[in-house]
């Protein structure tokens, strides 16, 4: 995090949720991966960004202290929804703050290329920023009888992640405005107070943890990751 200076960029880690897909017996944020929880692999790449000023962790009520003990960072209590996280997490934010990066806990390993590529959209004008990467498999619409029905051009399409960036004013707004709506990030609700939303590059491994094959694949990632045991000699693979 940068050290000087006025401080205009945050980053809002989400992680209040529970992770009902995983189906670990602990929240998701808090699974170990390579020696590390979610929480504090996710929080990591915006700590080290020089041009991240504070990062704010959300976190469930009850996991408040855990998380801060984790991460040293500044903890706030969350919502029911991943909605009302971000936006206790929002309420927050120092005044200063111009420019708000939203991100999942459950992405790990988000490059600082893709913070960089978000960061930089903001500062050229955007009002809202969303990583996005494209789509492999073939996308079909299943009829409700289960029957195949037409194929998506996938050329169309592309994948939603995070970090989202927003300037504050714009995020602020569209969560007043939101707060009857359930839209699925905030991008969505930007988008129902008219607001243009831009895409950026993301990555591939800043895939989100969502089932235990997300997580298998999180495990490997950190294995790699951490080349030293790989090469000791009689080390454990
Ligand atoms: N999140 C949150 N508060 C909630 C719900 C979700 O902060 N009430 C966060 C999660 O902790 C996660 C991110 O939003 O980092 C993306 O949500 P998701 O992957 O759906 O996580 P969970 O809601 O925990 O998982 P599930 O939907 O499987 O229960
Ligand atoms: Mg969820």
């Amino acid at each position: 995090m940068a050290a000087h200076g006025p401080r205009t960029v945050a980053a809002i880690v989400v992680a209040a949720g529970s992770g009902e897909r995983l189906g670990a017996d602990i929240p998701k944020a808090f699974v170990h991966v390579g020696g590390k929880t979610l929480l504090e692999h996710a929080a990591g790449p915006f700590v080290a960004h020089p041009d991240v000023d504070d990062v704010v962790v959300v976190a469930a009520a009850e996991h408040l202290e855990l998380a801060g003990a984790l991460t040293g960072l500044d903890v706030v209590a969350g919502g029911a929804t991943r909605q009302a996280s971000v936006a206790a997490g929002v309420a927050a934010l120092d005044p200063q703050i111009q420019f708000v990066l939203v991100h999942d806990a459950a992405r790990p390993f988000v490059p600082g290329v893709v913070i960089d590529a978000v960061l930089a959209a903001l500062r050229a004008g955007a009002e809202a920023v969303v990583p996005v990467i494209g789509i492999h498999d073939t996308v079909r619409r299943v009829a409700a009888d289960g029957t195949l029905a037409d194929t998506v051009d996938r050329s169309t399409l592309a994948a939603v992640q995070t970090p989202q960036g927003f300037r504050r004013e714009v995020l602020v707004e569209a969560h007043e405005h939101g707060l009857g709506l359930a839209a699925t990030d905030d991008a969505g609700l930007v988008e129902a107070i008219g607001g243009r939303v831009t895409a950026v590059p993301g990555a591939e491994e800043a895939f989100k943890v969502t089932t235990p094959a997300d997580l298998d694949r999180a495990r490997s990632v950190a294995r790699l990751r951490s080349a030293a045991p790989l090469t000791m000699p009689g080390g454990t693979p």
